[in-house]
């Protein structure tokens, strides 16, 4: 049984400074809610209600987040905001939050392997703090069940266009079934002619427990940091890892454009927004084109 989920938070966010010196990017707003609500509520979802945060001195606004604000339910509830007080109420007893911390910031792998204490020996799922997912299908549940048939790890990736291979970890396999295939290699940030395939890494994963095994032998890699991909890449020595692709939209809000991607579309599928919304953008596009000469 998958119990656990970590949710590595802890890392500097550099590409979003100077927004991200006293604010975690995991709690920029994606209209009214944070970033890592969403992958906590994936998480909840796919039954996994132990979320493990592994977080840093800059990062107490997460913890406030998924705590229980008496004060603010009081006030809710003395100005007749059932809706509101309902919506916070319930998240916030939902969910059962651990926070570690990442003492330095030396790398995905090193985060990932912070939480060793917590996960203890037993599976667990791995689930980037800025990367949302959004589709039909919840890929957590999905990585569970195909873990549940298989009993190893499993590594989620999707399509991308092969000139953006360079940006991702990507991986090449054999196929076993629809969109499920064996690992045999794993490449991070190939160049274009380089890369086995255009399937990259999304930022979720479920891993046995040998991972941990696996990180304590990782050399520092990419960027001075433990890279969890090298990591993956030496457990392929001792046993298989899966991969499934997932058919769904990922963005990465780590970076200032893929963060206004995703509010864009996330505002377009509002219903008390989308109107007005989508005229200002009909508006401002027209309005640029024409300065512009582009119309
Ligand atoms: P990123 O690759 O987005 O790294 O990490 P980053 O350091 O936060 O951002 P940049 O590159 O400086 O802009 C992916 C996830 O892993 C966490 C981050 O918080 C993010 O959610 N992470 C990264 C850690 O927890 N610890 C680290 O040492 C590095």
């Amino acid at each position: 049984m998958v119990r656990k989920a970590v949710l590595p938070v802890a890392g500097w966010g550099t590409r979003f400074l100077p927004a991200t010196k006293a604010m975690p990017k995991e709690m920029f707003p994606i209209i009214d809610k944070p970033v890592v609500q969403f992958i906590v509520e994936e998480c909840l979802h796919a039954g996994v209600e132990n979320i493990i945060f592994v977080t840093g001195r800059h990062k107490r606004p997460i913890e406030h987040h998924f705590d229980i604000n008496t004060d603010l339910e009081k006030h809710l509830e003395q100005g007749g905001k059932d809706e509101l007080l309902a919506n916070i109420r319930e998240f916030s007893r939902l969910t059962n939050p651990i926070y570690i911390r990442q003492k330095e910031q030396l790398g995905l792998g090193h985060a990932v392997l912070v939480s060793e204490p917590v996960v203890g020996n037993e599976p667990f799922v791995v689930a980037l703090g800025d990367v949302i997912i959004d589709g039909e299908e919840n890929v957590i549940r999905r990585m569970i069940e195909i873990h549940e048939r298989f009993g190893k790890s499993v590594v989620a990736v999707f399509e991308v266009d092969r000139k953006k291979v360079s940006k991702y970890g990507i991986v090449s396999g054999k196929f076993i079934e629809e969109d499920v295939y064996l690992i045999d290699d794993l490449v991070e940030k190939p160049k274009e002619e380089e890369a086995p395939s255009n399937l990259a890494i999304v930022g979720r994963y479920l891993f046995t427990p040998k991972i941990f095994e696996k990180l304590k032998i990782t050399p520092v890699g990419k960027g001075g940091e433990i890279q969890l991909t090298d990591a993956i890449k030496l457990m392929l020595e001792d046993e298989v890892v899966y991969s499934i692709k997932v058919n769904a939209k990922v963005y990465d809000t780590g970076t200032p454009i893929g963060y206004l991607m995703t509010l864009v579309e996330f505002a377009l599928e509002r219903k008390d927004i989308k109107d007005e919304f989508l005229e200002f953008l009909e508006h401002t596009v027209s309005r640029y084109n024409q300065r512009t000469g582009k119309a």
